[in-house]
């Protein structure tokens, strides 16, 4: 008899192809219907460009959006729920209905449309008044306030929603904690209130883990983890374990605290190291093992290459990662925005979490390439995305075939949307939107070429992705 496990030779029938955006970066709409303000909102109207007050107005284009995925042929759509547009300060005892409205008219017509919603609690946009309340996430009061607010969200919204992502990129949140509007004039003060947020972050989370599979036994919740693939400059083992250790701080740490039920060694070395104190409580621990992901949501662009630097001061977020340079390689094809082009990276992290994590499920939140585009006689020739995406899709089957889990696909981004610190002239989106950083002008919507190679990789099951690589 034979005992091994069959390994699959393409994707599987039921594979949700589907694309992702964040309610910040596509919604609009920041001071209507009772929403409150977020640090989003304020750091974009800091920015250069534009800020989130039309972005690209999703919230009044809701219906004309999702007709556009059903076109498409998505079986899934990744988007978020702005907490502060259920609660505008973050933890008002009823929330906003006409936010819970909006929720529930995007989340219906994605139903009627036969597309499975993957939800995310909270994707860079924390209430501005936590921080004014008691300082946000810098502040243990946050774990129950968020709490609340993914409990009132599960309730409205969980008959509906089978996938949940608690957090995105949570490991940036911690190590550029003004992304969470935590400040300090003091920079260890500021690395400790990060490293505390983090702490927060995990706790809120493991209690939410928890609650949901209370709640919903058959949904699938976990955190949206920004994978980077790190290669080392050169061959020497100083460089490779600078490369790995990079990789745990800013990827895996999301990962193994989220699936393992505890803080991992090499990050208790990393506050050692650095003299941070965790406000460490009785309890704590038992949270962390009590509340466990049962998926893992990854945001996998490209790859990087790092060395290590005699320069001390800190080249890559906010102090975490010292004595490291990033080297270019121009053997990849390179975006404006330092964005690689290396497919296979995907397989090759995608088989890292697998031999860390045998057999869990993984949706790929996201994955995409930026480019300055141009409308056209009512078209986008977007031929570097369709390689791109080409090529990932490609790598995907590979892993799929090497017995990688991966049940869900989610290019960033749907439509063009606001970028995090670069506007809207760094353009992702199968659909372009017609707006530019000066001008709302009518936002209609154009799908580009990519959008047409998507549908026919979605109709097909990705059987029209043939070749490694296609021209650009
Ligand atoms: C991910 C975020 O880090 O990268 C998205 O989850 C973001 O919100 C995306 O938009 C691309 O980064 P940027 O800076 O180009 O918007």
């Amino acid at each position: 008899m034979n005992n091994f496990r069959t390994l699959p030779d393409d994707f599987p029938k039921n594979f949700l192809w589907g694309a992702s955006t964040s309610a910040f970066q596509v919604e609009g709409a920041a001071n209507e219907d009772g929403k409150g303000v977020t640090i989003a909102d304020l750091r974009s109207q800091k920015s250069k460009y534009l800020d989130t007050s039309v972005s690209v107005d999703h919230y009044h284009h809701v219906v004309e959006d999702v007709q556009l995925m059903a076109d498409l042929g998505l079986k899934s759509y990744r988007f978020s729920i702005s907490w502060a547009r259920i609660f505008p300060h973050g933890n008002d005892p009823e929330p906003n209905q006409l936010g819970v409205d909006f929720y529930n008219q995007l989340i219906n017509e994605l139903v009627k449309a036969g597309i499975e919603p993957i939800v995310t609690l909270f994707h860079f946009d924390c209430p501005q008044s936590l921080v004014e309340q008691y300082g946000g996430w810098a502040n243990r009061q946050a774990i129950d306030d968020y709490y609340h607010y993914a409990k009132t969200v599960l309730e409205l919204f969980g008959d509906r929603v089978n996938y949940w992502l608690t957090i995105n990129e949570q490991s940036l949140l911690a190590n550029v904690p003004s992304m969470n509007g935590i400040s300090d004039s003091n920079r260890t003060r500021l690395r400790e209130k990060g490293e505390n947020s983090n702490y927060y972050m995990f706790l809120a989370q493991a209690k939410v883990y928890k609650l949901c599979h209370q709640m919903y036994p058959e949904a699938k919740i976990g955190p949206a983890v920004s994978y980077m693939t790190n290669f080392p400059y050169d061959h020497t083992s100083a460089n490779a374990l600078k490369s790995k250790s990079m990789e745990d701080m800013i990827s895996f740490i999301d990962m193994d605290v989220a699936l393992r039920g505890q803080l991992p060694d090499y990050y208790l070395r990393y506050l050692k190291d650095s003299g941070l104190q965790l406000d460490i409580q009785e309890g704590d621990a038992k949270i962390l093992q009590s509340g466990r992901a049962n998926y893992l949501g990854l945001n996998w662009y490209s790859t990087s290459i790092f060395k290590l630097s005699d320069d001390e001061s800190p080249k890559m977020l906010d102090g975490v990662i010292s004595n490291v340079e990033k080297v270019s390689d121009d053997r990849l094809m390179n975006s404006e925005w330092d964005f690689s082009y290396d497919p296979v990276g995907l397989r090759f992290a995608l088989q890292k979490v697998n031999d860390r994590f045998p057999n869990i499920p993984i949706i790929i939140t996201e994955c995409g390439w930026p480019e300055r585009e141009e409308l056209v006689d009512g078209k986008v020739h977007d031929q570097k995305r369709i390689k791109y995406l080409n090529g990932h899709i490609y790598e995907l089957r590979q892993a799929i075939e090497d017995g990688v889990n991966v049940i869900s696909f989610n290019p960033w981004s749907f439509l063009d949307l606001l970028s995090v610190n670069d506007g809207i002239s760094k353009r992702y989106g199968l659909v372009f939107v017609d707006r530019d950083n000066e001008s709302a002008k009518e936002l209609k919507r154009y799908p580009k070429d990519s959008y047409y190679f998507y549908q026919e990789v979605i109709r097909t099951n990705a059987k029209n992705v043939t070749q490694r690589e296609i021209d650009n």
